[in-house]
């Protein structure tokens, strides 16, 4: 399966990297469950890997469930469920299948307003299994003028190196100006007390430019 949204030059490690943090928590029958889920591309990866492990993806695009429908249900009937829900309703969604090993998303969360995203993690708090972690993966927001010209020169690398560029700025001004509905990235600040007024220990697996891959996970059970 082609990735997507292959024209982010980070992405296809980051998605490798996040499916490499599920796996060691993932045993024989656990389930991943993905917020945003698209067309499945988490599924290929993980399924690529795994054999043991079962699959339910959640997104408000019914068109793009339909084709994970077709392109899983034949090669993995019911290790792979897709299901269509709101995440900005989240209160209002029920998921059969959990309590789940493993609740990741990816590129999603910018979607979402604030509050969105803190009741999307307060629920998927509630529906982690023993030993369970939530994976959150997306842009974070830039915060501070003073760095934007390093925050610049990374970006500008990542252009040299991989030969296509991330979402990028003239200015701190223009960066601010573009954040919008669709691009509402939250700060690392923010996740991180969100993290702890859910009682969730958390820690940032990997950073490039300004894209973040933090896992949370309750307290002792931490893996
Ligand atoms: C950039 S795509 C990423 C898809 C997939 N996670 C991947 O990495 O290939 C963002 C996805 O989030 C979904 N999405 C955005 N807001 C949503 C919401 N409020 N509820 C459910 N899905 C949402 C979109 O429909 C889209 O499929």
């Amino acid at each position: 399966m082609d990735d997507p949204i292959g024209g982010h030059p980070t992405r296809g490690e980051q998605l490798d990297i996040l499916v490499t943090a599920a796996e060691a928590v993932l045993r024989p029958g656990d389930t991943l469950l993905d917020l945003g889920c698209g067309t499945g591309y988490l599924a290929h990866l993980l399924f690529q890997r795994r054999e043991d492990v079962a699959f339910v993806g959640i997104d408000r695009k019914g068109e793009s469930l339909e084709a994970a429908r077709e392109r899983f249900g034949v090669t993995h009937g019911d290790r792979a469920r897709f299901v269509e829900g709101d995440l900005s309703k989240i209160g209002a969604l029920e998921i059969a299948g959990g309590p789940f090993k493993v609740i990741a998303t990816a590129l999603t969360f910018h979607d979402l307003d604030d509050r969105d995203k803190h009741s999307v993690i307060a629920w998927a708090a509630e529906r982690l299994a023993p030993g369970g972690a939530l994976l959150v993966y997306d842009r974070v927001r830039l915060t501070t003028p003073a760095t934007f010209a390093m925050q610049q020169a990374i970006w500008q690398r990542i252009e040299r190196i991989h030969g296509r560029g991330m979402r990028t700025a003239d200015s701190f001004v223009a960066y601010e100006a573009d954040l919008s509905q669709s691009n509402r990235p939250a700060r690392l600040d923010d996740y991180s007390r969100w993290f702890a007024d859910l009682g969730l220990e958390h820690q940032i697996l990997h950073l490039h430019g300004n894209v973040a891959l933090i896992t949370a996970a309750k307290g002792e059970e931490t893996p």
